[in-house]
């Protein structure tokens, strides 16, 4: 890719109630590249170059939430399924607003092998679009997350593990493990290693509480897998990261110990809202 497209050409976005600075090049149109701003309605993501265009679109534009299916409602939080194929002009919209935030992934002219699962926060004027992720229809390296991004006046208020784990929920309903995309950028990484420990440690801790002690306490790498569809290279290396993985009668076991009593505790803490399984409505295509 040419260094110089690679360059921030949009100064402001204004969706919704937000005014945001992108952080990345993104391939809006030309024209609008030399605007103080461009307008986006918060709902079907139309771009426009005005104030005054918005406002005459939104006394047209009747949707007060993204296309497709809501899949999972539990309070405030809504997930919407969109078709990439079916929705292609919402779907391509909002592959040119994540590439604002988006340093190397690819953008997805071609939408219709994509579905977008955008999270969104109600209020008594819509729903109101927090962050999404992208996942590949069929996916032959068992990717469960194509791109994955919080718009940033939502940012690191736990939004991004929500994500997370609704795309390992919708892997469980799946009966599959899963792993992000590669490459992941340094914040995907982050966030990604934190919901790897916090859920290895959840279920180590669970299964602790079932078996107090003796032989059962070891749980199996294939075991924590299938139980939290984390991919098994995924929990290895995490476990690894927390320095839990260890060789036992003749297999790689997690040895459950005190220690992991405290780290648990910290997890629980910071896992503030929760995907409830319970309210998602949705069962896989095939
Ligand atoms: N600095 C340090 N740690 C950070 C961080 C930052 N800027 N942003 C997130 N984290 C850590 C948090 O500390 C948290 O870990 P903890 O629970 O152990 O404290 C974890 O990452 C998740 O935080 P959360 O608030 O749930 O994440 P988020 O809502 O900010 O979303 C991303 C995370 C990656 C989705 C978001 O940063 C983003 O959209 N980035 C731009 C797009 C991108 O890079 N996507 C990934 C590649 S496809
Ligand atoms: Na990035």
């Amino acid at each position: 890719e040419d260094a110089l497209t690679r360059i921030r050409n949009i100064d402001l976005i204004e969706l919704g109630r937000h005014r945001i600075q992108p952080w990345y090049f993104s391939p809006y149109p030309q024209q609008l590249t030399k605007l103080p701003c461009i307008y986006m309605c918060e709902f079907c993501l139309k771009y426009m170059k005005s104030a005054t265009c918005l406002r005459r679109h939104m006394t047209k534009c009747h949707l007060k939430h993204p296309p497709g299916n809501e899949i999972y409602r539990k309070e405030h939080i809504s997930f919407f399924e969109i078709d990439g194929r079916k929705n292609k002009s919402y779907a391509q919209n909002l592959c040119l607003l994540a590439k604002l935030f988006l340093d190397h992934k690819t953008l997805y002219y071609d939408t219709d092998p994509f579905l977008f699962y955008v999270m969104a926060e109600k209020d008594e004027r819509g729903f109101h679009i927090v962050g999404f992720f992208s996942k590949e229809k069929e996916s032959a390296e068992e990717y469960n997350v194509a791109c994955i991004l919080v718009l940033p006046p939502y940012q690191k208020r736990g939004f991004g593990s929500l994500l997370i784990e609704f795309s390992y929920e919708l892997s469980k309903c799946e009966g599959k493990t899963g792993s992000p995309e590669k490459p992941l950028s340094d914040l995907g990484l982050l966030s990604y290693r934190s919901f790897w420990a916090a859920t290895i440690i959840e279920q180590l801790m669970h299964h602790k509480a079932s078996f107090p002690s003796g032989d059962e306490n070891a749980l199996s790498i294939s075991q924590l897998s299938q139980l939290t569809s984390i991919k098994k290279d995924d929990v290895i290396s995490t476990l690894q990261q927390l320095n839990l993985y260890k060789y036992y009668k003749g297999q790689y076991v997690m040895v459950i110990t005190d220690e992991l009593k405290d780290s648990y505790e910290k997890s629980r803490k910071k896992m503030r809202v929760r995907i409830d399984a319970s309210y998602l409505k949705w069962t896989p295509k095939d």
